[in-house]
């Protein structure tokens, strides 16, 4: 089976990588879709790779099949030959024809066979292809025929296969397409969806998607059948689709049309200059509509062929940098059918809480719907447990709130009673011990640039004063209350009552960067036992990881550590997934897990690059990156909490 490793990640989305018999595969990927007769292509499968950097192409293997002399110079030369392209070749099966004409002419064995026999990479199952609109009946049917070809299908490959999930709209049937294809494929193609893709039903498809995803094994790679316009590649990835195929370049490049991440533009339209890439500085584009029609055809599909490129790349990086719900929100504003999309796709949030890291470098609001992505709601559940049963509190405006202002803020009245204290934030009345978390600490909205230059309650005093005066004693110092509360707060944020009670025997302190007057860190005496990282959730050091242990009943922040590789842990190195024997079910990924032996023993401390139910699912790659290990016990702990 496919050994799919994943290297970097943004929720569902996933960079990764793994090998076919001609190379490796880099995802998410854009897989052209290329004719199998050359005179048929605008640009050759070569020039595809070598100028535009697509380095794995798709066709199909039933245009091959049924055209005698394209299948005579496959049988001879191989797909390979064919092309003339020696990259990693996908070949589809003919159910899209089944879609386009009602009918295929092969058998399911036979143009499996005939995958095998021309050298295909990863040959593809003759699935059913069950139409959006038909009803349970006729989807069931389509779903069962699938998986029961698929089965024939794994015994007659030895190589990759792709299994196609069929089930129409039919949630029940997508999730049971979806496991069997998990058990039978290396790459899950979700198919059935072109219609929903031409006729730009996008909530359709995003809650088809949303069935499926969550039933295909982490382990495979994911393929989507139809993906090919630049302006749904983000919508896409954020569902976790490593391989998208693309015929779109050539199809709107045949009708004259130019393919932008914010929609497509007929050429004939086209006046200005709008476009500077650097086949636009060779011929503009105007210029390209006045060309005779093979070769205007052929600019066009080479234009279109670099935006969908450059597109992918910009996915890619926006997966890299965290940053894929604010791109996908800015794609939705070229058409309100994507925006309709998205909109379904936050309906089914919980498809992506699984994969919801704990935080990201940085949350920028695009608009109000900013505040339903699953980082908020997760944000909010958490915040509805931590507040409940707390009395009321009174409420400070959060521009009054940097670090030297708040130890003016009393906790206490002159007369003893406990106060508390909220902002009003665009996630809602947040207190104000957990402003820095997650994500209302790195957030870039519109209400704080709304507010830049009106007239801000910047006397503290003031303020104050407003809201209970006398009851406040307003000389006194208040940090050391404060930081007791931050230490407090973030402990039962992360860990619960009950366990953040126990760590509080500890009689720990806070200790606060002395350059941005921030918590930074946790001691318990001397000893550094958390850091607060900058996304203000404590992380253990291994002194604190012991605490944990004694504090936390297992399984909780536990990933269990496989006998074979506990030496390597102790010593610091990461731990390999396939190593993984098991995990708390409620760790997040970017949390900090403590990794212990069967017998509990503590052997280091690492940040979560899988969710727990991934780990048992791949077979490549880190599960955690070793953050602190044990060590003998006269070597120092580490880390002034400045340097972090
Ligand atoms: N191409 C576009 N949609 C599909 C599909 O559902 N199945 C297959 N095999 N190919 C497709
Ligand atoms: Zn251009």
């Amino acid at each position: 089976m496919v050994e799919f490793e994943l290297l970097d990640r943004d929720g569902l989305a996933r960079i990764g990588r793994f090998d076919t018999p001609h190379g490796r595969i880099e995802t998410p990927a854009l897989l052209p879709v290329v004719h199998p007769d050359p005179t048929r292509q605008p640009v050759s499968t070569s020039e595809i790779r070598r100028r535009f950097g697509l380095g794995t192409v798709i066709t199909s293997s039933y245009i091959t099949w049924r055209t005698p002399a394209l299948r005579g110079a496959a049988e001879r030369s191989g797909i390979h030959g064919l092309l003339d392209f020696d990259g990693p070749v996908m070949t589809d099966s003919g159910a899209f024809q089944q879609h386009a004409y009602g009918h295929v002419e092969v058998g399911p064995e036979e143009i499996l066979e005939f995958q095998n026999r021309i050298g295909s990479d990863i040959a593809t199952v003759l699935d059913v292809f069950v139409e959006p609109g038909v009803d349970h009946a006729e989807a069931e049917a389509g779903v069962g025929t699938t998986i029961e070809r698929a089965r024939a299908a794994r015994r007659a490959r030895p190589g990759l296969l792709a299994v196609p999930v069929q089930g129409g709209a039919f949630d029940d049937l997508r999730a049971r397409s979806a496991r069997e294809a998990s058990a039978l494929g290396d790459v899950l193609a979700i198919g059935g969806v072109v219609p929903l893709f031409e006729q730009y039903r996008f909530a359709e498809l995003a809650r088809t998607i949303a069935s499926t995803r969550p039933h295909l094994s982490p382990g495979r790679v994911v393929h989507l059948f139809g993906t090919g316009h630049p302006m749904t590649f983000a919508f896409a990835a954020l569902f976790g689709v490593d391989l998208f195929d693309s015929s779109a370049y050539h199809k709107f490049a045949r009708r004259g049309r130019l393919l932008f991440p914010e929609g497509s533009i007929a050429i004939d339209e086209l006046r200005e200059r709008t476009c500077r890439c650097a086949l636009c500085e060779e011929i503009p584009l105007p210029a390209v509509a006045k060309l005779e029609p093979a070769e205007r055809e052929r600019r066009i599909a080479e234009h279109n062929l670099l935006t969908s490129a450059a597109e992918m790349g910009v996915v890619r990086q926006a997966i890299r940098d965290g940053t894929l719900w604010e791109l996908v929100e800015r794609r939705a504003t070229a058409h309100p059918a994507l925006r309709a999309g998205l909109s379904a796709a936050r309906g089914r949030g919980e498809v992506f809480f699984p994969t919801e890291p704990a935080s990201r470098r940085a949350f920028r609001e695009t608009g109000p719907s900013s505040y339903d992505r699953p980082a908020v709601r997760l944000f909010r559940e958490r915040l509805a447990r931590y507040t409940r049963g707390l009395p009321p509190a009174r409420t400070l405006p959060r521009i009054a709130l940097s670090p030297d202002y708040l130890s003016r803020v009393p906790l206490a009245t002159r007369t003893g009673e406990p106060l508390r204290w909220e902002s009003e934030t665009s996630f809602g009345r947040v207190p104000v011990e957990l402003l820095e978390l997650y994500p209302i600490g790195p957030c870039l909205s519109s209400a704080e640039f709304e507010s830049m230059g009106r007239r801000t309650p910047s006397d503290l005093t003031a303020v104050l004063r407003a809201t209970g005066s006398e009851e406040f004693d307003l000389e006194r110092d208040w940090t050391e209350e404060w930081t007791d509360l931050e230490v407090r707060s973030r402990l039962l944020w992360q860990y619960g009552s009950p366990s953040a009670e126990a760590l509080a025997r500890h009689l720990l302190r806070g200790q606060r960067s002395r350059r941005t007057g921030r918590l930074r860190g946790i001691l318990a005496g001397d000893i550094p036992v958390f850091q607060i990282g900058n996304d203000g959730l404590p992380r253990p050091s291994f002194r604190g990881a012991e605490m944990l242990r004694a504090a936390l009943p297992p399984p909780r922040a536990r990933v269990i550590v496989h006998a074979d590789a506990i030496g390597f842990v102790r010593e610091g190195r990461s731990l390999f997934s396939r190593f993984a024997l098991g995990a708390d079910a409620d760790l997040r990924i970017g949390e900090t897990g403590i990794l212990v032996d069967a017998q509990d023993a503590l052997l280091a401390v690492g940040r979560l690059l899988l969710a727990p139910h991934e780990m048992s699912c791949l077979r490549r790659g880190v599960a955690v990156r070793v953050t602190a290990h044990a060590k003998r016990p006269h070597e120092p702990e580490e880390a002034d909490p400045d340097e972090a």
